[in-house]
């Protein structure tokens, strides 16, 4: 042994024994969602499948009230499927990225039409219908069906890429990481332990400042071992992004609400709310014809700073303008009126806005 005491190795890489600790874990901490099955009764294919699609791209608790609305609404397949799409398209506004409501209810309909209404249920035959692609179908058929598929996530390939200490980078590793998280699911309880491994991901195994000391199989995590939770997953280095720039507009009315506009539904977060800006372009044009850009008139003040946000292909650089406006403030001077609307302050943190936009809502709305 060296000057530099180690921490002691796992004695055997993480398998049927981390996946049963995993489970008691989860059977005792698991997170109370409004689709889960509670323990001991039947889980039920349209609650999963709506859930599952409502997820993709949305945070757990953004989705909550669209489910518990979308769930009293239309209760079963058959009656989402009866639906005018227009009536699924408004209920679907604040979630963002409108093409997921049209296959949402398209699927409905082919699984009304050409599977007399029952799912089918296996990865393989979900992947086939209209909005679901590899890790829907594998988490539809793991939970709703027992099939022992396993959906791999970011969130869980973090998991696993610790557990295992997977040094090689993201996103070469992505074949890798879902090989080894095959090697763990589990025959029997496959679905809970898709969703155990979600739950710790989102509450434990997170990105920063891990909680490993009340994980439930860090006694199997080589990472841990290696004291080198914090770093994985590994990612290449990437070519550096090119820069964009523009303005954006927070526009706070009198009652306390704020001005979005969607975004049309192709593209960059296609159909999602966004606070109105300018085009993203490479140079900022003058804070004049900028202003001419702006939704509404108004007594324009500049937010000092900038907000920063990285796409995957781009960096974003935002110079936030900010009015405060009376509550019969004229609609006349909106660009694209029928794309914007006012939203309570309060329904912000549950409306799906794209997290460069809270970023701009929170620099545009701080106390100054
Ligand atoms: N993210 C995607 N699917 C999920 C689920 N079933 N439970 C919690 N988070 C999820």
């Amino acid at each position: 042994m060296g000057a530099v005491a180690r921490k002691q190795l796992p004695l055997r890489p993480a398998g049927p024994d981390t996946v049963d600790a995993l489970l008691a874990w989860y059977d005792e901490e698991r997170r109370d969602l409004p689709w889960r099955a509670k323990p001991g009764k039947r889980t039920n294919a349209y609650r999963v499948w709506l859930s599952e699609i409502m997820l993709q791209q949305t945070t757990v608790k953004a989705v909550i009230p669209f489910y518990l609305k979308f769930l009293a609404r239309w209760p079963n397949i058959t009656a989402l499927a009866e639906a005018p799409l227009d009536d699924v398209l408004a209920a679907w506004a604040g979630l963002g990225y409108y093409s997921r409501a049209r296959n949402l209810h398209q699927c409905a309909q082919v699984v009304v039409r050409d599977y007399a209404g029952k799912f089918p249920r296996t990865a393989a035959e979900l992947q086939k219908l209209p909005g679901i692609g590899p890790y829907t179908a594998a988490a539809i058929a793991a939970i709703a069906f027992q099939e022992p598929a396993t959906p791999v996530d970011g969130n869980i390939e973090r998991v696993v890429a610790r557990l295992f200490a997977v040094r090689q980078p993201l996103p070469a590793a992505k074949s890798e990481l879902k090989r080894l998280a095959a090697t763990l699911t589990p025959e029997n309880r496959p679905g809970d332990f898709a969703q155990a491994m979600m739950d710790l991901g989102a509450g434990i195994c997170t990105p920063r400042r891990p909680s490993c000391l009340v994980c439930p199989v860090q006694s199997d995590c080589a990472a841990a071992a290696q004291g080198i939770e914090e770093q994985l997953p590994l990612r290449g280095v990437r070519a550096e992004r090119p820069l964009r720039v523009g303005f954006a507009f927070v526009a706070l009315r009198e009652d306390g609400c704020v001005l979005l506009r969607r975004r049309p539904d192709a593209g960059l977060l296609g159909g999602m709310l966004e606070v109105p800006s300018t085009e993203w372009i490479e140079m900022l044009p003058p804070p004049k014809q900028a202003l001419r850009a702006a939704p509404l008139r108004a007594d324009w003040w500049l937010v000092p700073g900038t907000v920063v946000h990285t796409f995957t292909h781009f960096r974003l650089e935002l110079v936030v303008y900010r009015a405060l406006v009376p509550s019969d403030a004229s609609l006349t001077f909106w660009a694209e009126p029928d794309r914007c609307r006012w939203v309570p302050r309060r329904e912000l943190s549950s409306s799906a806005l794209p997290s460069v936009m809270r970023k701009v809502l929170a620099h545009g709305l701080k106390e100054q």
